[in-house]
């Protein structure tokens, strides 16, 4: 199975070490932030030192059957204590940019319930200077996940409003502490992922869901995902607010929010696939950016949803104008839309769409449905049964897809949908889908806001010990970033005004539910002895920095 899994990986990519497109550094603005993102809970470890509270992934990961392996971030790149080393590996790379997150529990180990640990405070305000010093420019993130379980277990988090005061009280407090020196502030990372993992499917904390989505004790997958969002758009604002009337004239910085974004693109020209390729988009990031921007949740969710979205009051509209300086997102792949509204559904407004999932628009893996997608000539078709394609536009679509997978040559061994997507979970290597998505957005906002990709990566399946060299010639890693530069740089040549790239993510690190099996980073991390090894994708980077031109 692995060198099943192995092959179609190969395959999936193959297409991406076609990509012809020559780029260098000095194709873009010269101001362009190039960088790399992390988050506290995936990399720093030292979850019980110094005074650190526990946080809603202490206790989830800790927890039996959560995790893959059962991995915990209890030690994970130990960057609490490497984090001059990893500076180093910042500046060997020649980054002029770090995304950092905040550990609401380094500042708040017990949220608003308890004292604010001035341990925290010193170890970012180190952190913070010492990238200054090496003149990289900090990219903060508020919350990239992480909650104080104290306010889980007080009053469930993200789904009270409660959340809100608790919020902008730390987010206060970073301002405060850190916004002399930090001038990119993102409130919440992920928001719309973040909501579809823990409380639609029930796999982040605190894992509520209800059936067919997903196998929890309790939740209801179809009205707390909107709640949660709805309280964190919320929390945005006001944080945003408590920014711009006391912190932002004085110390000229700029705050956002980020969410996960994806591209949906139509599997046909129909006019009704089209209509779902732009519900599936509206359903993802407007379901952000529109209320912060235009005042509301997009036009397209309240058709479908109605009543079941939330208002806003009048109050809150008008804290939510002003309160959006860019438009950054976490981009990894892309899907195929295919209309469903006619489909059978278990549950009220259904049928946003159906996916199907494309690895290479041209060469050797597709995935389609056979009767909507003709097969590609030279290739043999493997039945995929019952692919349930976990997006968030997903939400209120229970149908399942039956998608045929279509390789160039013939597997000797058909491959389930499962393994598919554990060794690649969900992330469809599309570049020219980072292209489209940018158009989108500078279209629906008029290219009123700076843009930033403040994510995009790719992850390797880890390997065991012996084969762990070959995790270090990442070639496949290096041709998803030239493409997705080269896609990026198209996009701004068409006149998007994009400021910054992040790779997720510097090092290898803690990758959620999946733990340690899925490497991101630039820099290979050996979790028996934590040494740090650059992957050929890190000498990569660092060439196309430092010499300005692109090398193989
Ligand atoms: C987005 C999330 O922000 C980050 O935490 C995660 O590790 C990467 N995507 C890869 O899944």
């Amino acid at each position: 199975i692995t060198t099943v899994v192995f092959f179609y990986l190969c395959c999936a990519f193959s297409f991406v070490s076609n990509a012809q497109e020559e780029i260098s550094r000095s194709q873009f603005p010269s101001g362009f932030f190039f960088g790399a993102a992390t988050s506290s809970y995936q990399i720093e470890g030292a979850v019980l030192e110094d005074g650190r509270g526990l946080n809603n992934w202490d206790a989830f990961s800790h927890t039996q059957g959560k995790i893959f392996n059962g991995d915990n971030a209890d030690v994970a790149d130990d960057h609490y204590h490497r984090y001059e080393e990893d500076i180093e590996l910042m500046h060997t790379l020649g980054i002029n940019a770090y995304r950092l997150s905040i550990s609401w529990t380094r500042i708040l180990p017990r949220g608003r319930f308890g004292d604010v640990n001035s341990n925290g405070i010193m170890f970012y305000n180190k952190l913070i200077d010492n990238l200054l010093l090496r003149g990289i420019e900090p990219f903060v993130t508020i919350s990239h996940h992480d909650i104080p379980l104290e306010l889980e277990d007080r009053y469930q988090s993200w789904l009270s409003p409660l959340i809100q005061d608790d919020f902008v009280y730390y987010a206060d407090i970073c301002f405060k502490s850190f916004g002399d020196r930090v001038k990119y502030w993102i409130t919440i990372n992920e928001p719309n992922l973040f909501v579809r993992n823990a409380y639609k499917m029930g796999i982040y904390p605190p894992g509520r869901c209800s059936a067919p989505f997903g196998n929890c004790s309790s939740g209801d997958s179809e009205t707390e995902p909107i709640v949660a969002t709805h309280n964190m758009i919320i929390s945005h604002a006001k944080a945003a607010t408590i920014y711009k009337k006391h912190y932002q004239a004085q110390q000229g910085g700029y705050i956002g929010i980020l969410p996960h974004a994806s591209a949906f693109l139509p599997i046909s020209d129909d006019e009704a696939d089209r209509e779902a390729a732009n519900r599936a988009m509206a359903f993802s990031i407007p379901w952000i950016f529109d209320p912060l921007l235009h005042g509301d949740y997009p036009p397209e969710m309240r058709l479908c949803l109605g009543d079941r979205l939330p208002k806003f009051s009048h109050e809150e509209r008008n804290m939510m104008k002003d309160s959006l300086d860019y438009i950054a997102i976490n981009h990894y792949a892309t899907f195929y839309a295919k209309d469903c509204m006619h489909s059978t559904s278990e549950s009220g407004c259904h049928a946003i769409e159906g996916f199907m999932l494309t690895l290479s628009e041209n060469n050797g893996v597709l995935i389609g449905e056979r009767a909507r997608h003709p097969q590609p000539t030279g290739t043999t078709p493997v039945l995929i049964q019952e692919v349930r394609i976990k997006t968030l536009a997903h939400l209120f679509c229970l149908s399942r897809i039956r998608a045929v997978l279509y390789v160039r040559r013939p597997l000797s061994v058909s491959i389930s949908a499962k393994e598919l997507t554990t060794a690649f979970p969900s992330f469809f290597v599309v570049p020219y889908g980072l292209e489209k998505i940018i158009e989108y957005l500078k279209e629906r906002y008029n290219n009123i806001r700076p843009m930033f990709v403040l994510e995009n990566g790719m992850a390797q399946a880890d390997e065991p010990v012996e084969k762990h060299n070959e995790l270090l010639q990442d070639i496949k890693r290096v041709n998803y970033h030239k493409s997705y530069l080269a896609s990026l740089l198209r996009a701004m040549r068409n006149g998007a005004d994009v400021r910054g790239y992040f790779v997720w993510s510097l090092i290898d690190n803690f990758e959620w539910t999946s733990g340690y099996k899925l490497r991101f980073g630039l820099y290979y991390v050996d979790y028996l002895t934590l040494k740090r090894t650059p992957k050929a994708s890190a000498k990569w980077y660092k060439d196309f920095l430092t010499n300005g031109t692109h090398a193989e």
